[in-house]
């Protein structure tokens, strides 16, 4: 796996070049910019300042997915992309027809089958096995899960779907979540975590400590990136 890790007092700022340089790569090689957001509270102030960054990108070529989502309704406090709708797709002027909502008001097993469906039509438009995202950008859970893929869950050992529910006992919630074969077909993961997390459980992860889903993220044929705010 190549891997890269940067430790940074401007977590926000790096965070968001960091974005802002794969966005101009891809487009710059590939004419589109094939982005999964994370959710939670890390990204929101990175989305807000590479809204600042970026009004003037060319967002018709992006294609804005989501790791993850709660099961809940797009305006709900709880729901990722209301806060990407807030933070990022409002601010910058995102159209919407860039970005891939994954619907967590219906059925969470219907809605998992239905975003997968939308990226295996995309992926068979562009003759690949399973969708290939330029960036997947990963939070990291103070348990070690990453997306929705949390310890003990039965979404650890999925290997055949790409978008599946996963029920999560502890929070006693269903999720939406791109399961690992998804994610590590990427061209590149990025893992922001900010000065809040344990030290101990970055480097643990960093070593690849099994006992922790984000340790099983290792694309076969991808870059991973650490960003990790000191
Ligand atoms: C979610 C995220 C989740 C998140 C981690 C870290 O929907 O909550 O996708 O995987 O990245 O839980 O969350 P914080 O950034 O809030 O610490």
């Amino acid at each position: 796996m190549d891997r890269q890790i940067i430790r940074t007092k401007n977590f926000v700022a790096d965070s968001a070049n960091f974005i802002l340089d794969q966005a101009h790569q891809s487009i710059g090689e590939r004419d589109e910019f094939r982005i999964a957001l994370s959710g939670g509270n890390t990204p929101r102030p990175v989305y807000a300042r590479l809204a600042t960054r970026a009004r003037d990108l060319p967002w018709e070529l992006f294609r804005i997915t989501f790791g993850d989502e709660r099961c809940v309704p797009p305006d709900d406090l709880q729901s990722n992309f209301r806060m990407a709708r807030e933070t990022l797709f409002e601010p910058a002027g995102v159209p919407e027809k860039s970005v891939m909502r994954m619907r967590g008001e219906i059925d969470p097993q219907i809605a998992s089958r239905e975003y997968e469906d939308r990226l295996n039509v995309l992926a068979t438009e562009r003759g690949e096995s399973i969708y290939r995202h330029d960036l997947i950008l990963l939070g990291l859970g103070d348990d070690g899960h990453t997306a929705s893929l949390f310890p003990g869950t039965a979404g650890l050992e999925e290997k055949r779907r790409k978008v599946i529910a996963n029920f999560v006992p502890k929070l006693n919630s269903w999720r939406l979540t791109f399961s690992f074969p998804l994610i590590n077909a990427a061209r590149h993961i990025c893992f922001l975590v900010d000065a809040n997390k344990g030290a101990d459980l970055i480097e643990r992860v960093i070593e690849g400590d099994r006992g922790f889903p984000a340790s099983h993220v290792n694309p076969a044929a991808g870059k991973v990136t650490w960003i990790i705010g000191q």
